[in-house]
């Protein structure tokens, strides 16, 4: 039988001391997870080594590490009535008058978590337990503010009658705040045994149970017309980590069932739906069969996933465009400047997340989370920006560009204190988080669901795992061992891979089912010193978009290429003839191709930053094979 968590914490905590993992207080949850059946690694556990990824970390915690914390208070203290001790105001998302400031700052306590658990960063941990103090000065001043007990937010308890009695008119959406700050609060608390944290947790929480105890169900479906960010997921997330089943009662409160209804029949009906809304429900349906074992829940989510991936995604793994849902397969028709906000696709990795946990023989889930993460969400960040600024949308219209556009759509890059967008929030966690979906287990087998260069201590076994690889720049991914076990290694074979994955143990080839679509899977007696290597050979493809087969993007291995057009416009969408497109001068991901207006060069869609490009294409004639074997590269 596979051990409880708390065993398992257990013998983490005995097994640490013969291992160099990061400082470790996290604090076990109490409830099982229902219909799991792999895990993720403790943060601690996964450590990313130099590459892309690692560089947007990088970035992303200069920003975690840089910014004024007395600023990032302000909208706080001033609604709770607390002295703001002189500090500057912030614009954008968060200025003073700002409807629904103060969203920001649990993805802040998120991110600092985050960077403790992984780093034991000492930097990150004082941040987040000072911000929590000061909070908790705040919340407990309501009886001086005027406010019920356990409120906590940048705006007026008023806010909420408003929305209660639906004549909120200022564009405010009360609960979806709330939600980034129970969500900043119970990152404190697990990631660093903060009580401080806990404690205005679920102060906090407890004020929700209150405030829509009160409510007709009614009432309630009422209020959910208004965006509420993902109530039903962090309540149900505070009854995991606490055990307390009342919290699943609150949490299905926030269970939408204009939203819910249709997605259980498996009916699309997310046309003209904001989108971002709508995903975070998703999670929380997850989470709410996890805790309940309610099947329904588990269908939403999954039918929900399906849908969104298969019917309403672009290429590059985002959905959306002006943040809306529009009809089903009509990519063609929405190649426009303020498509894919980065939000809807950092949760949709979430709910990938959830759903493989309870499905791990199923590849296609981690398929669009490597897609997403490496054509979306890294490209989202800005390479010259040492504090990891990012753009909101990612323009698919032909020509367009992420860092050169209009105000906060297309490609404008976010500041340090006068953006504070939803996205930029989300990318704070996003960029932080880059090592907690690598590697996962079920006690025995060790799934590798990325390819990434980066540290695995497995302290459970007492081994330890380094992934070296150049990928997605180089096809080949090597696993060296540390220590001795008898376990099994199943790494994701992707369904892009162009006829097999080849496998080598310490040298010699393999014979090992690495047919795409599938995990490759190795069970055996490891010793220290045993290296994998495997070969996921890659080709060129295209992606057309779903009702218009005569336009496409063109993909290499998981790779997104666009052309690169410098400052150059265009008017139109170009053509692009498939057979001319070739390797250019050996580079690995950079090809040259004939257009309908001469010839372009390709490259990574990730990497293109500041300058215009296209994804899309109206192409012409067949592709060229181009091999992936690139014999220089193989070790
Ligand atoms: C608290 O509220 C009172 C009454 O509005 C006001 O006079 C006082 O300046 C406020 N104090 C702080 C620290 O905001
Ligand atoms: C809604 O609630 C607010 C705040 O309590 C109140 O001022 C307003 O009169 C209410 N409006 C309606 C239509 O009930
Ligand atoms: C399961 O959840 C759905 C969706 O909220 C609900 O309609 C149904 O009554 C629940 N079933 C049970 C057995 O609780
Ligand atoms: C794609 O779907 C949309 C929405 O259903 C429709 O308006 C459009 O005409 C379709 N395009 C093609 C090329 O079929």
């Amino acid at each position: 039988m596979f051990p409880s968590p708390r065993v398992l914490a257990l013998g983490l905590a005995v097994l640490s001391s013969i291992t160099s993992g990061a400082a470790q207080i996290v604090v076990q949850p109490e409830a099982f997870d229902i219909g799991v059946s792999s895990y993720a690694f403790d943060l601690s556990q996964v450590t990313l080594s130099d590459s892309r990824w690692k560089d947007n970390q990088d970035r992303t915690l200069n920003y975690l590490k840089n910014v004024d914390v007395e600023r990032m208070l302000y909208v706080f203290r001033a609604n709770h009535n607390v002295s703001t001790n002189g500090a500057e105001t912030n614009g954008g998302w968060d200025a003073p008058d700002f409807p629904f400031r103060s969203h920001f700052q649990g993805h802040f306590l998120t991110a600092w978590s985050y960077c403790y658990a992984q780093l034991g960063d000492s930097d990150c941990k004082s941040r987040a337990q000072y911000f929590v103090e000061e909070l908790k000065k705040c919340q407990d001043n309501n009886e001086v503010a005027g406010y019920s007990d356990g409120y906590l937010s940048g705006f007026p308890e008023s806010e909420f009658s408003l929305l209660e009695n639906r004549t909120l008119g200022n564009g405010n959406v009360p609960y979806y705040a709330v939600h980034k700050t129970l969500a900043g609060l119970l990152d404190v608390w697990r990631h660093m045994g903060d009580n401080t944290a806990r404690d205005a947790l679920l102060a906090l929480a407890s004020w929700v149970d209150w405030r829509t105890g009160r409510l007709t169900y009614a009432e309630m479906q009422s209020l959910m017309e208004t965006e509420f960010g993902g109530m039903n997921e962090v309540i149900s997330d505070i009854y995991h980590q606490t055990g307390d089943e009342a919290w699943l009662e609150v949490a299905s409160r926030f269970d939408h069932k204009a939203v819910f209804d249709p997605l259980a029949e498996n009916s699309d009906e997310l046309n003209g739906l904001h989108a971002n809304t709508q995903v975070p429900k998703w999670i929380g349906a997850a989470k709410e069969y996890k805790g309940s074992g309610n099947t329904t829940y588990k269908d939403i989510a999954a039918n929900a996933w399906l849908m969104t991936v298969n019917h309403h995604s672009y290429s590059i793994g985002g959905n959306s465009q002006s943040e809306h849902f529009r009809p089903s397969d009509a990519i063609a028709d929405y190649l426009l400047e303020d498509t894919c906000e980065a939000c809807n696709t950092y949760n949709m990795l979430k709910l990938t997340r959830e759903l493989w946990v309870m499905d791990p023989e199923d590849t296609t889930y981690f398929d669009f989370y490597e897609r997403s993460l490496l054509n979306h969400l890294l490209g989202q960040q800005n390479p010259d920006s040492d504090h990891g600024h990012i753009t909101y949308f990612t323009p698919l219209n032909a020509g367009g560009s992420r860092g050169v556009g209009p105000a906060w759509g297309g490609g404008t890059w976010s500041t340090d204190y006068d953006s504070f967008w939803c996205c930029q929030g989300t990318a704070l966690e996003t960029n932080t988080k880059l090592m907690d979906s690598i590697y996962f287990h079920d006690g025995d087998t060790l799934y590798v669901n990325l390819f990434t260069p980066s540290v695995l201590d497995w302290v459970q076994k007492g081994v330890r795992l380094t992934q070296s690889t150049d990928f997605p720049q180089s096809d080949v991914a090597s696993f060296v061992i540390e220590g001795s076990g008898n376990f099994e290694v199943a790494i994701r074979v992707p369904g892009w891979v162009d006829g097999e994955a080849e496998v080598e143990v310490n040298g010699e080839g393999e014979s090992v089912d690495g047919t795409p679509g599938s995990y490759l899977k190795m069970s055996r007696s490891w010793s220290s010193g045993d290296e994998v290597t495997v070969r996921l050979p890659m080709n060129l493809h295209v992606v057309e978009a779903n009702n218009d087969s005569d336009l496409a993007s063109v993909h290499y291995g998981p790779v997104t290429l666009c052309g690169m057009y410098g400052d150059e416009t265009l008017d139109s969408t170009p053509s692009l003839s498939l057979d001319t497109i070739a390797r250019s001068g050996g580079e690995f991901l950079v090809f040259t191709a004939e257009t309908g207006d001469g010839s372009v060069t390709l490259g990574p869609f990730y990497e293109a930053q500041g300058y215009n490009y296209n994804v899309y294409w109206a192409v012409e004639g067949d592709l060229a094979s181009i091999p992936s074997s690139d014999e220089r590269r193989r070790r």
